[in-house]
């Protein structure tokens, strides 16, 4: 559109005048923000961007894999990547307070991060995807302390002493999405989900291990497969499985088990300011179920959140 073009062009005039000569790096997960971030940056300013991906072992299936492969494959983007998985697990071993989890994964991200941009020498700015309601959420809003400590660089850009280049700090999602399909993104990559920085971490009720998370993963793969194949995903503002830190009884063949439970979280949303538990298709909570309890070994019950934001979040943590 016409507005949209004209905010590209206008940004990237002011993200060449800010940089001039200067090198920049940027957080890149894959997510919708830092991708568009990334592209409307190397529009401006080419090679003197530099990516960092961190694969901090909390990512869903397959997904770390498939997003260097999209960045490398389809675009022009430098990427470097870290693999941090057993630091990151390492670091959750016993805690199961939802914000001391927050706090070492947002904090092992910045020593890993900074790390990295380290070896790339001389580097003067941080290109971020803040989205205005993240500037809402995180600072102190009317005096009260923020809800969740959000997780993206905070509090990196004054240790690295790095500049912030910030060019999605006015929009929304939706405009976002315009945005990153207007710089030639793929749909694949602008419908994407928001999905948290603490990744699966802060799914997992309780302690995060290596086999909570395997159990959560197959869980959350039989979710996403579900509601694509039905054209779900999209309608909706996010779908996901919640691992919960309690067993159940159930029955199978003549047997007795005791097993964990799985909560589907499915909402609609504008902004995630607020949002409505999804009406969802009850057949296709039904075919999740069923393949869930049968596929997922470990899990004999799955419960749906019918929880509405506020006065509950759209993340259990
Ligand atoms: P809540 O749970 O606060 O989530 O209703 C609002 C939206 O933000 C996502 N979320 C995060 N995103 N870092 C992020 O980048 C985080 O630490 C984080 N925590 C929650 C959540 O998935 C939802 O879309």
């Amino acid at each position: 559109s016409w507005t949209m073009h004209s905010f590209i062009d206008t940004t990237v005039e002011e993200i060449r005048r800010k940089v001039g000569d200067d090198r920049v790096i940027c957080a890149l997960s894959g997510g919708v923000d830092s991708s568009v971030t990334a592209a409307l940056v190397h529009r401006a300013i080419g090679d003197q961007l530099t990516c960092i991906y961190v694969n901090n072992g909390l990512m869903r299936t397959g997904e770390s894999e498939s997003v260097l492969r999209f960045f490398r494959q389809k675009t022009s983007l430098k990427v470097i990547d870290v693999d941090a998985t057993d630091y990151f697990l390492d670091q959750l071993k016993g805690v199961a307070d939802p914000e001391e989890k927050r706090k070492r994964i947002g904090y092992g991200f910045i020593k890993i991060f900074e790390e990295e941009a380290k070896k790339l020498g001389e580097v003067k700015y941080l290109a971020q995807g803040t989205l205005y309601p993240d500037v809402i959420e995180s600072v102190e809003f009317r005096g009260k302390a923020p809800i969740k400590s959000h997780h993206n660089v905070g509090g990196l850009p004054e240790r690295m002493q790095l500049d912030l280049i910030e060019p999605l700090r006015e929009l929304f999602k939706d405009e976002v999405r315009e945005l990153g399909l207007e710089l030639g993104l793929p749909e694949e990559a602008i419908y994407r989900q928001p999905f948290p920085g603490p990744g699966l971490g802060i799914r997992i009720m309780g302690e995060v291990t290596a086999e909570r998370l395997n159990i959560l993963r197959q869980a959350d793969v039989i979710v996403l497969d579900e509601f694509k194949k039905e054209g779900w995903y999209r309608k909706v503002w996010q779908s996901f499985a919640v691992l919960l830190p309690i067993q159940t009884v159930g029955v199978m063949g003549d047997g007795r088990t005791y097993e964990h439970v799985i909560a589907i979280r499915c909402v609609d949303s504008k902004d995630a300011m607020t949002a409505d538990w999804s009406r969802v298709d009850y057949d296709l909570l039904g075919r999740i179920s069923n393949r869930i309890i049968n596929e997922v070994r470990g899990v004999n019950r799955v419960v749906y959140d019918i929880s509405s934001k506020p006065p509950s979040t759209i993340e259990w943590e």
